[in-house]
């Protein structure tokens, strides 16, 4: 990815940890300047602090349209446009159906959902003509696991949103795509364990529904976001990259 970046400005939300993060690593590796964003500024000046670049963390909720609009006011004022948008921030929430409740429903909708579209709204102003925006997706959209009928619907809706999306950027020259991962060890699904024991049952497990027996990391993920991003990938347009070990494929 040497200088796959250079000279362009780049917003990862959910660029604190995860695959946001190693996101923001690629694209600061390639000369890139990149804004992460997060709920807790610490963690995200620490971040920044720990990726070699211009990395510039700002606290931005992805649910509030006041955040956001700070975020993209100090792009516009420390950068002046943005030329990659990677909408990465998400919820998940673990609930049967007959156990669903609105606060739930809030809980995923308000940031995958209501969180995606108004972060791509506000950023359009600054993106350039010729820009490329990434949605993360999830193979969720794609494949059922017990539980997740809310968060599988927010995907499904990610992916929706990404190719109407295609369609209407398209007179601007701006690419829209969807990356979706599959099980990926990051710091948001092993906090689900409360040991080392458990967080390496916890990936096994995650790795037996897939061809290759394991669980994706989330450089995987997002060297193939990073592919996306760049120009390399310059008539891939309206797609969904399913990075999944084959989960959901075979
Ligand atoms: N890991 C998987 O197995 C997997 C599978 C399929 C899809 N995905 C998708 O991949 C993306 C990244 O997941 P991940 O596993 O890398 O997550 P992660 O390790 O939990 O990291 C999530 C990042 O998003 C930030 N974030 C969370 N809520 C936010 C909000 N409301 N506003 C702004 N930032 C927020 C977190 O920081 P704070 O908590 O400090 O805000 C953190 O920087 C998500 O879209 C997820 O749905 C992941």
């Amino acid at each position: 990815m040497s200088n796959a970046f250079h000279d362009k400005v780049a917003v990862v939300t959910g660029g604190s940890a995860g695959i946001g993060y190693v996101t923001a690593q690629k694209i600061a590796e390639g000369s890139g300047t990149v804004y992460i964003t997060g709920r807790d500024q610490d963690v995200l000046t620490a971040a920044a602090a720990d990726i070699s670049g211009d990395v510039i963390g700002v606290r931005a909720d992805s649910r509030s349209a006041d955040d956001l609009d700070r975020l993209f006011a100090q792009v516009e004022r420390r950068s002046g446009r943005v030329d990659v948008l990677v909408v990465n921030a998400a919820a998940i929430a673990t609930a049967p159906l007959g156990t669903i409740t609105e606060d739930i429903i809030r809980t995923v909708f308000d940031v995958n959902i209501t969180g995606t579209i108004m972060t791509v709204q506000k950023a359009l102003p600054l993106l350039v003509d010729g820009g490329v925006i990434v949605l993360t997706g999830s193979m969720a959209a794609h494949k059922a696991s017990r539980g997740r009928s809310l968060y599988a619907a927010s995907k499904a809706g990610v992916r929706a949103l990404a190719r109407t999306w295609a369609l209407e950027l398209t007179p601007r020259g701006i690419r829209v795509n969807v990356v979706s991962p599959g099980p990926t060890d990051t710091p948001g699904i092993a906090q689900l364990a409360a040991t080392a024991e458990e967080r390496e049952a916890l990936f096994a497990a995650m790795g037996t529904g897939t061809p290759m027996t394991r669980a994706g990391t989330a450089e995987e993920v997002a060297a193939v976001i990073a592919f996306v991003a760049s120009d390399a990938a310059s008539h891939v347009n309206g797609a969904d990259y399913q990075v999944d070990g084959g989960y959901g494929q075979v």
